[in-house]
């Protein structure tokens, strides 16, 4: 397999972004080109200094009134633009230049919990609040609307009535790390 080049958008903590890049930090044909972030104060930013890979900030101008990050991507030209824990909209024109190259994780068994607004921390509450007995992860392609694109994978955890909303998180988030590295390393394969 060429080297495979991959771009991940986060907005918070970056925790899948740790996890992916310590995934693919064994496998030599699998680079992170960069990480782009839309909070100057993300937590992931430290993780990728730690990590020592590149991170970039940038703002609501850069990304959705100009050409900047259309560009910058251009340039780059990943294999694959993964959003883990980005929260802003994709532009129509960046997912109209990388045609089922741009994947996302969503917290929760989509079409259920998905949509504007549903994020995070939100998604489990309102899981808590419905009492569902099951929950999990969906990783789908980005498409113009939230959380509509055509499926790739979904992994379920069962949910116990005692469970709160964080501990509903910690068990999406274990499903999250065993998963999501997995599903792009097969896209990529598969390309
Ligand atoms: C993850 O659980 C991800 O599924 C979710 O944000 C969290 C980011 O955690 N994404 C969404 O809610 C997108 N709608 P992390 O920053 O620790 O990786």
């Amino acid at each position: 397999m060429k080297t495979k080049r991959i771009v991940l958008f986060a907005s918070g903590s970056g925790s899948n972004v740790e996890n992916i890049v310590q995934y693919f930090q064994t496998k030599p044909n699998v680079t992170i080109a960069s990480v782009l972030t839309n909070k100057r104060d993300a937590k992931v930013i430290d993780r990728c200094n730690r990590l020592n890979i590149s991170s970039l900030w940038f703002n609501k101008i850069a990304f959705q009134e100009t050409d900047c990050i259309l560009d910058l991507l251009k340039g780059i030209n990943p294999d694959l633009i993964v959003l883990a824990g980005f929260l802003w909209k994709i532009p129509e024109k960046i997912i109209k230049a990388f045609p089922n190259r741009i994947i996302n994780i969503h917290p929760a068994l989509l079409p259920k919990y998905g949509g504007k607004g549903m994020y995070g921390n939100r998604v489990h509450k309102a899981v808590k609040e419905n009492h569902e007995s099951e929950s999990g992860i969906t990783i789908h392609y980005v498409n113009e609307n939230y959380d509509e694109g055509a499926i790739i994978h979904q992994a379920k955890t069962k949910i116990s009535a005692d469970d709160n909303a964080d501990d509903i998180a910690a068990k999406v988030h274990a499903l999250e790390y065993e998963h999501f590295p997995k599903v792009i390393e097969q896209l990529l394969l598969s390309q």
